[in-house]
């Protein structure tokens, strides 16, 4: 499916997601402009039911700024807990079983810069 990630809430239901991946999503780096990055405290929040109990999210970005943005944003909520977290994913535990993407493939062959990744599980009430 073509659509802005920004929609997915009105595709799915409720304790539908068994795991969100947001690989290399635009990092909006002029701060005038970030209000546009779709990981953000409101788009976390909405999408927080649509996940099943321990359903995961998934983010990798070579953007280091806002790679620490979302972990503090993920951190202040209490309805997700980060379980993986890496500011290098290539040279880490985590790089077995790493699936690269087409842009991911594209950073290899430039250099290799340190890539973010972390993965978050969304917490249900008991
Ligand atoms: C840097 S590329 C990464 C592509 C791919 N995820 C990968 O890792 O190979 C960013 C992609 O995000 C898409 N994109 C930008 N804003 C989006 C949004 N709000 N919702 C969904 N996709 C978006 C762009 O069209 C582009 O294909």
């Amino acid at each position: 499916m073509r659509e802005r990630g920004e929609f997915l809430d009105e595709y799915l239901s409720h304790n539908s997601i068994d795991c969100l991946h947001i690989n290399f999503p635009d990092p909006w780096s002029k701060k005038a402009k970030r209000k546009h990055r779709i990981l953000s405290t409101e788009y976390l929040t909405k999408m927080h039911p649509f996940f099943r109990s321990e359903g995961k999210l998934c983010f990798k970005t070579d953007h280091l700024e806002y790679f620490q943005t979302v972990t503090g944003i993920l951190n202040k909520l209490n309805s997700y807990t980060i379980d993986q977290y890496t500011e290098d994913l290539h040279q880490s535990k985590y790089a077995t079983g790493n699936i690269l993407t087409e842009f991911e493939m594209l950073f290899k062959s430039k250099g290799n810069p340190p890539i973010g990744y972390l993965r978050a599980k969304a917490l249900r009430e008991k």
